[in-house]
């Protein structure tokens, strides 16, 4: 079966869009990456990808006068590219509900919490403020309304005692990186598929029992 052609969306540090270069390192992975685009010409992750050796290409924010012309060439790369999903990995642009409407079902994003708790910024501070005993990370389609959208899975891990913002981001981050390739395996396999506003998974998709689903190793 051909493979699922994948665009990364970046601002940063890349660090999801590393876990998706590592497992389409993998032959048997049924998705390869064929574009990173980041909005900033600064973005630490565009190496990842020049040390990877994929297409990259910045398409700068500023550069445009209104967000739908930032999109319009947004789509334009997309669509020359002929990706099938695209994810976002760590893009900090808001996008508009055209351009989600137009990629509905093919716009995938991962946000470091168990959705639709903690939807935006300073997650982990806020995680820790609540006192909350369970924390994780969600990879959903994106709709119109941020953060939210039909979950593709999520992985869940404990809050420590004495674990601060930081400390418990670097683990959410650890399940990212794994949750995301999972994630775009199962839709790459067609084991997952959007069915109205979720997300249901073929019956050989078996939850492991580890607070990962679907499972990761
Ligand atoms: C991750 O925590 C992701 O969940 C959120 O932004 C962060 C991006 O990190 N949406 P990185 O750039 O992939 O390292």
């Amino acid at each position: 079966m051909a493979k699922a052609k994948l665009a990364v969306l970046i601002s940063g540090r890349g660090s999801n869009l590393q876990s998706l270069i590592d497992a389409a390192a993998d032959p048997d992975y049924p998705a390869e990456i064929s574009l990173v685009i980041s909005n900033r010409p600064k973005a630490a992750g565009l190496a990842r990808a020049t040390k990877a050796g994929i297409t990259q290409t910045t398409i700068d924010h500023k550069d445009f006068q209104t967000r739908e012309d930032f999109e319009a060439a947004l789509d334009d790369a997309l669509r020359l590219a002929k990706v099938d999903y695209v994810c976002l990995a760590g893009f900090m642009r808001m996008l508009t509900p055209n351009f989600v409407n137009d990629w509905r079902g093919r716009l995938i994003n991962i946000h470091p919490s168990l959705l639709p708790a903690f939807k935006g910024m300073h997650v982990h501070e806020r995680m820790i403020d609540a006192g909350i005993k369970l924390a994780g990370c969600t990879v959903h389609f994106v709709s119109a309304e941020v953060d939210a959208g039909p979950i593709i899975g999520q992985a869940a891990i404990p809050v420590l005692p004495g674990d601060t913002a930081d400390t418990l981001a670097d683990r959410i981050l650890q399940q990212e990186h794994k949750l995301y390739p999972a994630c775009i395996r199962l839709l790459a396999e067609t084991k997952a598929r959007l069915s109205g506003a979720v997300v249901l998974y073929d019956s050989s998709v078996i939850a492991s029992g580890d607070l990962s689903n679907p499972p990761t190793e």
